[in-house]
């Protein structure tokens, strides 16, 4: 195990503490995180932030965010455990994975969770089974459009079938809370939250007229990092622009009948907050084109390189010179590990081994998503700033 590794065991050690660091390595700012957390919830006033631990679950970092008044969204009972241990209360909670593990929903109901998403009549089932006494969101499907990483083929149905779904939920003796839905990671667009919104006040106004009582609509994450690369580069609208689109389509949508609202953002959260730092392998020409081989990759946290969807700003120890295009791949021996090979990126041209390459706005998806020794490379280590 190497010693940058050993950081992320315990205790984790400050930045500032550290002598130069192996790499590659993420840098996380948790102050940053924080500042980004107070923006969201500046941009969207009365709905409560839930952060979404899979993001990024630093110890450090939740128990900032919950400082801070955040709330969390969790998907699994280790990030039930690690939301509940930064000092959450268990009613601050959404368990928002759709299709869960049987034992994994009666784990979180015996730590007083009680706030379930589901998007079938068999997952409604078996939570009213495993948490008798719960309230539930049903998903509703989105098209992910306008978005970088889009989310919703696997989950979400019809307003049709939420309504079903909440009507079942109700006659099995769950509280039918209310609607979710995610319109896809990086949503570029503020105006994609306005189908899904009015397709949630559909599915609100039919169970009125069933004398059921929703009140609760979960907007989902999906707010978005800055990628750009420089200042006045086309990057997403500030959050701002966002917080009043929402606001615009709940009033067309909901008029005076506004529910309570939730959010779930994870990459606009705690992505700006880090750095992932790697290192030049190597630098060399195959049929006339440059390859640059890094020390992080796919399995390394850059997983959401892959169909090149997240497009990281890059900075390196040689910039200032001549700049051309060549692809960039990660140091394992799989040929999925190459990050930007469709639309290359631009580097020093005298770019060489040892060099440092730096991945801006990557807090988020990467550490978490980083393999646990593929190829024998260990997994990212996270090193905090302060
Ligand atoms: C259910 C759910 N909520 C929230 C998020 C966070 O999304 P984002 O990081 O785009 O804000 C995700 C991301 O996968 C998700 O699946």
């Amino acid at each position: 195990m190497s010693s940058a590794l050993s950081v992320v065991d315990s205790p984790p050690a400050r930045y500032a503490e550290q002598p130069h660091p192996a790499s590659p390595y993420l840098e996380l700012s948790v102050p940053t995180a924080v500042r980004r957390l107070r923006a969201l919830a500046e941009a969207l006033p009365g709905t409560a932030i839930h952060y979404a631990v899979k993001a990024n679950p630093q110890p450090e970092l939740l128990a900032a965010l919950h400082a801070a008044g955040g709330r969390f969204d969790v998907a699994s009972p280790a990030e039930v455990t690690a939301a509940l241990a930064a000092g959450a209360a268990p009613e601050d909670l959404v368990y928002s994975n759709p299709v869960k593990r049987r034992a994994d929903v009666a784990f979180a109901a015996a730590h007083g969770v009680r706030l379930f998403v589901v998007d079938s009549p068999e997952e409604t089932v078996k939570v009213a089974a495993a948490a008798p006494d719960a309230a539930v969101l049903c998903r509703l499907v989105t098209s992910g459009a306008g978005s970088d990483w889009p989310l919703s083929r696997k989950y979400g149905c019809s307003t049709d079938e939420a309504i079903r779904i909440l009507v079942a939920a109700a006659a099995l003796g769950l509280e039918p809370a209310g609607v979710s839905f995610h319109v896809g990671s990086q949503q570029r667009d503020p105006e994609a939250w306005a189908a899904p919104v009015a397709a949630a006040a559909r599915v609100f106004a039919a169970l009125r007229a069933e004398g059921l009582q929703p009140w609760l609509l979960d907007l989902g994450g999906g707010f978005p990092a800055r990628l750009a690369e420089e200042e006045g580069d086309d990057d997403c609208p500030p959050l701002a622009a966002y917080g009043a689109a929402i606001d615009r389509h709940l009033q067309h949508s909901f008029g005076a009948d506004r529910p309570q609202t939730l959010v779930e953002p994870g990459r606009a959260v705690v992505a700006e907050a880090g750095v992932l730092h790697s290192r030049v392998l190597a630098t060399l020409t195959r049929g006339g084109v440059r390859w640059v081989f890094l020390d992080a990759g796919v399995f390394t946290g850059l997983v959401e390189t892959l169909d090149e969807a997240i497009r990281y700003p890059i900075r390196t120890s040689r910039d200032g010179g001549p700049i051309g295009p060549c692809v960039l791949a990660g140091p394992t021996c799989d040929s999925a590990d190459v990050l930007y090979e469709q639309v290359m990126v631009r580097l020093p041209l005298d770019l060489a081994e040892g060099d440092w390459v730096h991945l801006d706005s990557a807090g988020a998806y990467t550490s978490c998503y980083s393999t646990v020794g593929f190829n024998g490379f260990p997994p990212l280590p996270t090193l905090l700033r302060d």
